[in-house]
């Protein structure tokens, strides 16, 4: 039921209007002052005020500028026991909702709060209406706006997918590359062994041969010569046969505790008598005091580390400085930590990752096994091999061989390249 304010300063006016009002159902306040009234409407909100004009301080024009600033839904009705033009049209153009004079009759009375509260019920419902449109609209905005966050984000992990994808596909055709290529060296290799080994044999009886015609048969000349290319070369072929089948029929590893230094020692003795006194070739050599023992195969490990000698002589044709260091590292590990660097032609950036592949040489007259023996030799020590290299300024060689009893007791095969 509609709540209704009724101002006047005649009691009796007041009270009648109250009664039928009330008996009607309404809920029904009174105020005999417009001051009275301004604070009962800071109070509560009403539907319905009916006025009277002429009031003791204020006039019920100032209760309708009340209503225009704070409450525009509430219907002000104007009552006046002097009817004339002016002050209704006054009332009207001010938003007054009707203009009744005295003395006002029950129907009257009755028909006019009913008009006003019906008009105030549509005002409300406008205004609720705008408000929940507004709130649709705010709603819809926001859920436009979330929604095109959400396909932005479902855009751009679309593309991380993608990408992703991609770089999958990518390493995938790699790997399925280098499984093709080592499977068909591995083929390669299995047959290459076999011709070898046949080889082997008759390359000796022609070795042998040729060793005794050299002692025994005087020989001059061009005879000579072409006898003297015929040994050389048989004994190049039989070292790159033997070097091979080491390499394609790894001899299982036996490892027993070595100095990693004397070892060192030897190789480059032997180094500096039969390579490097040809080129300008200076030997450094640092080692850390007090080195442990470590468990290595002796024999395989001097055959890997004089494969990188030997390397580090070939890539200085015009000399240099090849520095070899023996330390323990402790960084990852305990390892004991052989470096062989040289100043030679360097090692191109493209050629790095291959360079430990079988068969990858970039001389004339290499086989491409050095390294991949290093490599082998290496892993089956459980150890580590690294290299650094700058082209025209060197190339470093690390191998770190375990020296915690955990990883130097570990008995790996040796890896073949044969199936
Ligand atoms: N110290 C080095 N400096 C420059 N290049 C090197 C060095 N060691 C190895 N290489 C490169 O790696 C390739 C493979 O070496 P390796 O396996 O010993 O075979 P080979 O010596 O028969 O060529 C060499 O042909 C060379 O291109
Ligand atoms: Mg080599």
């Amino acid at each position: 039921m509609p709540s209704i304010l009724i101002v006047d300063d005649e009691e009796t006016v007041r009270e009648t209007f109250h009664d039928v009002l009330e008996l009607e159902g309404h809920d029904v306040l009174t105020a005999s002052s417009f001051n009275e009234a301004k604070a009962m409407l800071a109070e509560q909100r009403f539907d319905v005020a009916l006025t009277d004009l002429m009031l003791p301080q204020e006039s019920g024009l100032s209760l309708l500028r009340y209503a225009a600033d704070h409450d525009e839904t509430m219907s002000v009705v104007m009552v006046t026991g002097h009817p004339d033009l002016t002050t209704a049209v006054e009332a009207l153009k001010e938003g007054a909702y009707d203009y009744i004079t005295k003395p006002v009759t029950r129907p009257v009375l009755l028909a006019v709060v009913e008009r006003a509260s019906e008009r105030n019920a549509l005002l409300r419902e406008k205004g609720r209406l705008e408000a929940e449109n507004e709130d649709y609209q705010r709603s819809l905005e926001r859920k436009v706006r979330e929604r095109t966050a959400r396909l932005r984000e479902s855009e751009k992990r679309y593309r991380e997918l993608f990408q992703e994808t991609r770089r999958a596909y990518e390493e995938l055709k790699e790997t399925q590359e280098k499984l093709i290529r080592s499977e068909r060296l591995a083929a390669v290799g299995e047959l290459a062994a076999q011709i070898a080994h046949e080889i082997r044999n008759p390359l000796g009886a022609i070795s042998n041969s040729v060793g005794v015609l050299r002692r025994d048969l005087e020989l001059h000349g061009d005879d000579r010569r072409l006898l003297e290319v015929v040994h050389d070369e048989s004994q190049r072929l039989e070292d790159i046969v033997a070097d091979f089948l080491r390499f394609a029929r790894p001899r299982p590893i036996h490892k027993i505790p070595e100095q990693v230094t004397a070892i060192l020692d030897d190789l480059l003795l032997l180094l500096s008598q039969e390579r490097a006194a040809k080129s300008e070739i200076r030997i450094e050599k640092h080692y850390g005091a007090d080195l442990p023992l470590v468990e290595l195969d002796s024999a395989q490990t001097r055959e890997a580390l004089w494969n990188l000698l030997v390397n580090a002589v070939e890539a200085m044709p015009k000399g240099g400085t090849i520095s070899v260091s023996a330390t323990r590292s402790t960084k990852r590990g305990d390892f004991l930590e052989v470096v062989v660097a040289d100043t030679g032609k360097g090692i191109h950036a493209g050629e790095r990752d291959k360079i430990f592949e079988p068969f990858h040489t970039t001389k004339a007259e290499g086989t491409g096994l050095g390294l991949a023996i290093v490599h082998r030799v290496v892993e089956a020590h459980a150890g580590e091999v690294e290299v650094e290299s700058e082209e025209g300024q060197g190339s470093t060689f690390r191998l770190r061989f375990p020296l915690s009893p955990e990883s130097s007791s570990d008995e790996r095969q040796p890896i073949e390249i044969h199936r």
